[in-house]
């Protein structure tokens, strides 16, 4: 029996979880069996943030939920250390899985290095050079500490490989059995997710009807810190939009708490939002299919790129930098900054996507690989 323990917290992290927690339930034959535990570390706790997805027929309840919450990025992060060593000492994993670049997977990755657990990071390899994102700080931390580093790219292998890091096919990732780190392509997760989910969401979601939209319209995300706490971006932006909105189209914005926080304490920002329909978080059907009959997505969201992408709906990316290269180069996605003129710009240029994507994001069979991989390694406990 092999035991491993996810460790997710924050709400992009329950759609990484949710293909794996599937593949982990029925691992591949003449395989030993799996037991698999969920950690919540309760960085989102909101019941739109954080419950909803494990409501939906989506992923298993946490086995431990340590209630965090929010606070400074020291005081999150060390009260998560201590709650996650805690529960490794407890749970005794031979594996440690962690998602994508939050407080949550950074404060994973160090309790189970440091308790000698080997550590699979999910999403690993994505950089954007930009050390004043949090999420930057968490990625290379975390991947410099992980033992087996599955890549969602070729991108992203690369520059891991800059790095030094060894960088391996799947046989080779087995062999090694986490005691070399290696970095593996095994394609992205949330694709997988995208796939197994679309039919659902176009059977199930009534959030078009419900919000009483009829197609155009456009769909915004916008929680970065880098967009909310950066006086004038978060302005800027929704200047923009507001321009948008007043010129007849309709702007649907589901807005994270961290940027209804901003909006509520500021009431310039109130009125220039007043014509765009904002709305709260969204659960994840509901979000996939408003995504689907969009016209346009604005976002500063990673994975609302990507699922852009998969969608075929053009995307503007409300930043100076994205970790995604491959749907800018594929001519799906633009970065157009937080400059208004800069945002009118690209809305007024708009065109479909006509053309076929290029597949740089794997076949939808993520989990599968990263089951096939961690069930094949032979562990000794160590703790
Ligand atoms: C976190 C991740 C980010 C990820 C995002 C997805 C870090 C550093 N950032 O950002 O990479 O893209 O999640 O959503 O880990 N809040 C609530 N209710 C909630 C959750 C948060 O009110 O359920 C509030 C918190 O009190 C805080 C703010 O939102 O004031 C920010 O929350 P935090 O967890 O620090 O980061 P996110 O912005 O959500």
């Amino acid at each position: 029996m092999i035991k491993m323990v996810s460790v997710v917290g924050a709400r992009p992290q329950f759609v990484k979880l949710s293909p794996l927690a599937r593949a982990l339930a029925a691992p591949p034959k003449k395989k030993p069996a799996i037991r698999h535990l969920i950690l919540h570390t309760g960085q989102h706790y909101d019941e739109n943030m954080s419950r909803v997805f494990f409501d939906e027929p989506m992923i298993p309840r946490p086995a431990f939920d340590l209630g965090v919450g929010s606070g400074s990025h020291a005081r999150q992060t060390g009260e998560m250390l201590v709650g996650i060593e805690r529960v490794l000492l407890e749970a005794r994993p031979d594996v440690v899985l962690v998602y994508g670049d939050t407080n949550s997977t950074l404060a994973g990755a160090l309790a189970a290095a440091k308790l000698g657990i080997r550590l699979a990071h999910v999403e690993a390899g994505l950089r954007s050079y930009n050390r004043a994102m949090p999420e930057e700080i968490n990625r290379e931390v975390t991947d410099r500490v992980s033992d087996f580093l599955f890549c969602p790219t070729r991108t992203a292998v690369e520059n891991l490989k800059r790095e030094g890091f060894r960088t391996v096919s799947s046989g080779a990732c087995i062999k090694a059995g986490g005691r070399e780190p290696s970095a593996v392509n095994v394609g992205d997760i949330m694709y997988d997710s995208v796939l197994f989910n679309l039919n659902l969401a176009g059977k199930k979601s009534r959030i078009i009807e419900d919000l009483g939209l009829e197609p155009p319209y456009y769909l915004v995300t916008v929680h970065r810190a880098e967009s909310t706490d950066n006086p004038g971006n978060l302005e800027n932006i929704i200047s923009a939009l507001g321009r948008v909105a007043k010129e007849g189209m309709r702007v649907v914005f589901p807005v994270h708490p961290r940027t209804r926080k901003v909006i509520e304490k500021n009431s310039p920002l109130r009125a220039l939002a007043r014509n765009l329909l904002l709305i709260d978080p969204l659960p994840y059907l509901d979000m996939l299919w408003l995504e689907k009959n969009a016209s346009l997505i604005l976002t500063d969201s990673g994975g609302v790129q990507k699922e852009a992408y998969w969608l075929r709906i053009p995307c503007l990316t409300l930043r100076n930098e994205t970790e995604w290269p491959e749907t800018i180069e594929a001519g799906a996605n633009k970065l157009v900054g937080y400059e208004v003129r800069q945002i009118l710009k690209a809305v007024r240029s708009l065109r479909p996507i006509k053309k076929k994507l290029p597949e740089v994001f794997g076949n939808g069979r993520t989990a599968e690989k990263i089951v096939k991989i961690l069930s094949s390694v032979q562990y000794n406990r160590t703790t």
